[in-house]
């Protein structure tokens, strides 16, 4: 099975693991107060978001509840990546009209990407849907609802060139008390021919450096060990001190967040393969908190299809980005996002795909076939012309390459002891961890006394496959 959406199956995985943890929000329950809930769709970045709102409402009056029958606005925040994403949406819109029609006065709220470029048209479409609110209009959400409950539908999908949402302290929503996302940049000037984000997100916009520094700082007194720097393309991440007039750069905010404590991991995601300097490339080496593992999509394997897509950089030019990689961070893990079928694509073009997988060896990929949207440049410009079955069939060949690739590099970490955090209890057994390595692997082993949740703890890899390693504690 390959999934649908890329970040979204990584972070529902670890949001349902989390639902086994310790819980940090108080559920409202039955007694007093409006309860909001909430679902989340596509990246991390949404799931981040989710947050935000959270707080939003939170200073509002509305607590957040687990239960959607038992309250009083259900939102969901919304992806428009692929067709398929936008369809899981309308599926439980369908759900949300069930629930809807046994509690009257209950509304329903569309946030995010789909939001976004719907607009008013949700309204129009959904029947079912009180508000309608875009990915920079959040701090508006307790106004339109106050308006939808005196019957006045909303839509506010402004985007703005400045709102990053600096000052507010998200509401951590399921979390594990480990590992926390910190949005870091809102938006994308990128304009990949495939992609809708720069439509629903609207430009690029860097959040204030030392409100960055200050939410990883409170984290660590919390107890977190572990943040993900988010943005859609983390390494143009640029902010300038308008006092000082100083400009922080990707690579020193990298620092000034691992210069919070030296037990607190940092990630980041995602790279864009053109914007990925050399300076980011010394701070992940130089300091051990920062994870040697970077997301690097390459979306295809071929030049021509890589001009197609406007990525900007061609195979080579990857190439020599990777090698970089490995020259400067021997033991550095590389994972990917590959598009099967784009426009015209080639068998030929296709093998150029397989072949990049095994030329960057990466330790993972998220794969996809090609999926138009309205509005972007391939869909105003080139023919959707690579059968459905033929998008598939070279989907299936990338993932199998894929995994035989995850298989063999995990077999190499046999014998190898990581610095591992642990996550909690495997999803398996409650006798052993998961826990991760700064390579961003999955580690299990059997559990010890005395140990638990956030903390490290080093791990000898005894056995691996191409999703696990498993080991024990040395
Ligand atoms: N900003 C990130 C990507 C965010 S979208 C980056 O540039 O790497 C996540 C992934 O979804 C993309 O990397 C791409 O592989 C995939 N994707 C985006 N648009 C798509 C489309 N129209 N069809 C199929 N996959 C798509
Ligand atoms: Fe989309 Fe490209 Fe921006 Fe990534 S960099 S969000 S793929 S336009
Ligand atoms: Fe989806 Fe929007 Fe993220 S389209 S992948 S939720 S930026």
């Amino acid at each position: 099975m390959y999934n649908d959406n890329p970040t979204l199956d990584g972070v529902e995985k670890k949001i349902d693991e989390a639902k086994q943890g310790e819980v940090f929000y108080q559920d409202a329950g039955e007694e007093g107060g409006k309860k909001f809930y909430i679902e989340s769709y596509g990246c991390q970045m949404n799931f981040s978001d989710s947050e935000i709102v959270a707080s939003i409402l939170g200073e509002a009056g509305f607590s957040p509840t687990r239960n959607m029958e038992a309250s009083d606005l259900i939102l969901i925040n919304t992806c428009s990546i692929r067709e398929k994403a936008e369809l899981t949406v309308r599926k439980r819109l369908r759900i949300f009209d069930k629930v809807k029609q046994q509690r009257p006065g209950m509304l329903v709220g569309v946030l995010g990407c789909m939001a976004e470029r719907l607009k008013k048209k949700f309204l129009d479409e959904e029947k079912l849907v009180d508000i309608v609110v875009g990915p920079d209009a959040y701090r508006d959400l307790p106004t339109l609802v106050a308006g939808a409950e005196d019957g006045n539908k909303g839509v506010n999908v402004f985007l703005s060139r400045e709102e990053t949402y600096a000052d507010i302290s998200p509401m951590r929503l399921d979390s594990n008390g480990v590992s926390a996302f910190i949005s870091i940049m809102r938006g994308c000037d990128n304009m990949c021919s495939f992609c809708v984000v720069p439509y629903t997100r609207g430009r690029e916009r860097s959040r204030n450096a030392f409100t960055i520094v200050a939410e990883a700082t409170n984290l660590v007194e919390r107890g977190y060990k572990e943040v993900t720097l988010l943005g859609q393309n983390v390494d143009s991440y640029k902010w300038e001190n308008p006092e000082t007039k100083e400009k922080v750069t990707f690579a020193e905010l990298l620092v000034m967040v691992a210069e919070v404590s030296p037990e607190l991991r940092v990630r980041f995601s995602t790279s864009h393969p053109k914007d990925i300097t050399d300076e980011v490339l010394y701070a992940i080496r130089d300091y051990e908190n920062i994870c040697k593992y970077i997301h690097l999509p390459v979306q295809s394997g071929n030049s021509r299809i890589l001009k197609k897509m406007n990525r900007t950089y061609d195979r080579p030019w990857y190439e020599q980005k990777v090698d970089r990689i490995y020259e400067i961070i021997p033991d550095c893990a590389i994972s990917s996002d590959i598009i099967t079928g784009f426009c015209t694509e080639t068998e030929e073009e296709h093998k150029d795909s397989l072949s990049i997988i095994n030329y960057a060896k990466y330790s993972m990929s998220y794969m996809f076939f090609y999926s138009e949207r309205p509005g972007t440049l391939a869909e105003r410009k080139y023919e959707d012309d690579i059968p459905l079955e033929v998008k598939k069939r070279r989907l299936s060949e990338i993932i199998e390459l894929q995994n035989n690739i995850s298989r063999s590099e995990n077999l190499k970490d046999i014998g190898k002891t990581f610095k591992v955090l642990i996550e909690g209890d495997s999803k398996r057994s409650d006798l052993d961890f998961k826990g991760r390595n700064s390579q961003n692997k999955m580690v299990i082993f059997p559990k010890k006394e005395g140990l638990k949740a956030g903390d490290y703890t080093y791990v000898k890899v005894t056995e691996s496959n191409s999703a696990t390693l498993k080991g024990e504690i040395v």
